[in-house]
């Protein structure tokens, strides 16, 4: 039991899927794991362990923002040992060449600032993806024939921006889209020596303003993490 996950040691898998909704990971969970038990209920943040073609996985919401994946990541490497983290979550658009419905693979993400801040100084570290996993997701993501592109993302600490000169500079020098969390995931794998994905469903647009009908989430979150599952796990049946 840590603070903010009231599971046991061998509750958690070392392979953890992080959508930020809980909800989100209750449904993953029951859709695509076997064997599926509630593993952590503290403050409703839900995760659940079960088994996908036989291999042992945790999906464990992190909430929004970099703040609160923190706590999380934090608490599921040093206390309960994982090791292979994917952040499954949704993402807005920052190019004309990338569509709602289309998945992201982040290969890096920029910040203004994240949690590690106050170790990095006057340091742009610059996070990245495992290349294993970016690689494996990319296989799978062909294999789908889902539309899909690997590149730079934004991770915001604002849902309401307000600085549009910013994401001026951001979309004129090839950013995909933004989201809230990447990159503090990026870091604390980095420090842990664990290995760290992205993969996002764009659900809306920064350019045209589209977003994705929540009839339709459903089945861009499935092709995102059918994908996760098959990055994790590339040789599974
Ligand atoms: N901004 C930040 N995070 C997001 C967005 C956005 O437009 N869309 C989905 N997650």
């Amino acid at each position: 039991m840590t603070i903010h996950i009231g599971a046991e040691k061998g509750d958690i898998a070392e392979t953890v899927l992080l959508p930020g909704d809980p909800h989100r990971a209750k449904w993953a969970a029951e859709t695509f794991l076997d064997d599926v038990r509630l593993v952590n209920n503290v403050r409703g943040m839900l995760g659940f362990t079960g088994t996908w073609k036989g291999n042992t996985v945790t999906i464990q919401g992190s909430g929004m923002g970099m703040p609160s994946l923190s706590i999380y990541v934090n608490e599921l490497i040093r206390d309960f040992g994982a090791k292979t983290l994917i952040r499954i979550g949704s993402c807005g658009g920052m190019q004309d060449s990338v569509n709602v419905r289309d998945v992201i693979l982040a290969m890096t993400s920029t910040t203004l600032s994240t949690p590690s801040r106050g170790i990095m100084k006057e340091l742009n570290f610059a996070p990245c993806a495992d290349w294993g996993l970016l690689q494996a997701a990319a296989n799978a993501a062909a294999a789908k024939g889902t539309p899909t592109h690997v590149g730079g993302i934004y991770s915001s600490d604002v849902f309401y921006d307000e600085r549009p000169d910013l994401n001026e500079q951001m979309v004129r020098h090839g950013i995909l889209g933004v989201e809230m969390e990447a990159a503090e995931l990026y870091i604390l794998a980095a420090r842990h020596k664990c290995r760290a994905l992205a993969v996002l469903t764009v659900s809306d647009h920064l350019l045209t303003g589209e977003a994705l009908p929540s009839s339709e989430r459903e089945r861009s979150f499935r092709d995102m993490v059918e994908i996760a599952l098959q990055a994790a796990f590339p040789d599974a049946a």
